[in-house]
C-alpha cells in the first residue's frame, strides 16, 4: 500500500496486514529549491509519524521529485536527500517517476504533474548515466515507473515497451511497473494491454502498483479513485506468474477516496493483491 494522511490511523491499527509500506520521502520535508541554503528542512510531525510506522512496518521509498527526464535539469542534491532519507529508514529499495515535472535549471519551472517523455535515443543516451549515478548513491535497487500519458508525442523512435526494455537492460534498474497506468493508456490509445505487457520484459519487474481511476471529459484517468478495477486485476494475473524478481504489489489511492474505501475497503485490495500474487510477499521481500 502507499501512504497517503488518511491511513495515519490505519496503519498504527493494521500494520500486521501490510508485509511494508510505500511511503512519498517529500512529504516529510520542505525543499526551498536549488539555490537555498540549507535547501531542505523537515516537517516535524511528518517525520515522527513515519519514525514510528517504521517501528511497525518496513518502508520503501517512492519519490516523487526527482524529475529524471527533465533535458536540463539532473538535481544530484535532490539525490543526496533520499539517500539520506533511505538510510534512515533501512528502505529495501526506492523509486521515481520515468517523467519530467521540472524544466529551466536556474529559474525553474514545476509543471506539478508527471509529465510523459518521448521514447527516443536521445531520452535513452540522457538517463542511462543519470540512472547508473542515482543507482550508486542510493545503494540499493533503484525502480522508474511506467508514466501515464494523455498524448503522444508524433514520429517517436521507440515503442514505450522497446524504451523500458532497453534502459532496465542497459542500466540495471528494475521497473515499477503501474497495471493502471497501463490500463489507462489502453484504454485511451485504444490498444491491448495484455499484448503491450507481452512484448515488456518481466523479468525486471520488482513492485507492481494497483489503482482506480474514473472518467473525466472522454478521458480516463489515473486519479486513484476508490478501488482497483477487475480489468487491472486481470492485468496482474497476467503478470504475477511471469514477473520472477516481483518482491510487492502496491495499492494506491487518494486519500479524498478514503470515506469511499475505509478499512474494509483497503484491506479487501490488499487481500486481493495476495490471492493473484499467489504466495506471501513477505517472505520474498524481508529474508
Ligand atoms: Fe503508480
Amino acid at each position: 500500500m502507499l501512504f497517503n494522511p488518511a491511513l495515519a490511523d490505519f496503519v498504527h491499527t493494521h500494520s500486521a496486514s501490510l508485509d511494508y509500506l510505500a511511503v512519498i520521502p517529500d512529504r516529510s520535508w520542505v525543499d526551498h529549491g536549488p539555490a537555498a541554503s540549507p535547501r531542505f528542512d523537515d516537517l516535524p510531525e511528518s517525520v515522527r509519524l513515519f519514525e514510528q510506522t517504521a517501528l511497525r512496518v518496513p518502508l520503501v521509498m517512492h519519490s516523487i521529485g526527482m524529475s529524471i527526464c527533465s533535458a536540463d535539469i539532473f538535481d544530484a542534491a535532490y539525490v543526496d536527500q533520499l539517500a539520506r532519507w533511505r538510510g534512515l529508514y533501512q528502505c529495501a529499495w526506492a523509486s521515481d517517476h520515468l517523467s519530467f515535472s521540472r524544466s529551466g535549471a536556474g529559474h525553474e519551472s514545476n509543471a506539478a504533474m508527471a509529465l510523459p517523455s518521448p521514447y527516443d535515443r536521445e531520452l535513452l543516451d540522457l538517463l542511462i548515466p543519470r540512472v547508473d549515478a542515482v543507482q550508486q548513491r542510493l545503494g540499493c535497487p533503484f525502480l522508474l515507473e511506467n508514466n501515464v500519458y494523455y498524448f503522444t508525442y508524433p514520429d517517436q523512435e521507440m515503442t514505450e515497451a522497446e524504451f523500458l526494455n532497453e534502459l532496465t537492460a542497459r542500466t540495471g534498474c528494475s521497473l515499477l511497473l503501474d497495471l493502471h497506468n497501463v490500463h489507462t493508456n489502453a484504454l485511451n490509445h485504444g490498444f491491448d494491454p495484455i499484448e503491450f505487457l507481452g512484448s515488456l520484459d518481466l523479468s525486471r519487474v520488482l513492485e507492481v502498483h494497483v489503482a482506480g481511476g474514473s472518467a473525466m471529459m472522454g478521458f480516463h484517468t489515473d486519479s486513484h479513485t476508490g478501488p482497483a478495477p477487475d480489468a487491472v486485476w486481470d492485468l496482474l494475473r497476467f503478470v504475477a506468474p511471469r514477473a520472477p524478481a516481483l518482491r510487492g504489489v502496491t495499492f494506491e489511492f487518494h486519500e479524498s477516496s478514503w470515506p469511499l474505501l475505509r478499512t474494509a475497503g483497503v484491506l479487501g485490495q490488499l487481500d486481493r493483491a495476495r490471492s493473484i500474487a499467489a504466495q506471501p510477499l513477505h517472505s520474498s521481500i524481508w529474508p
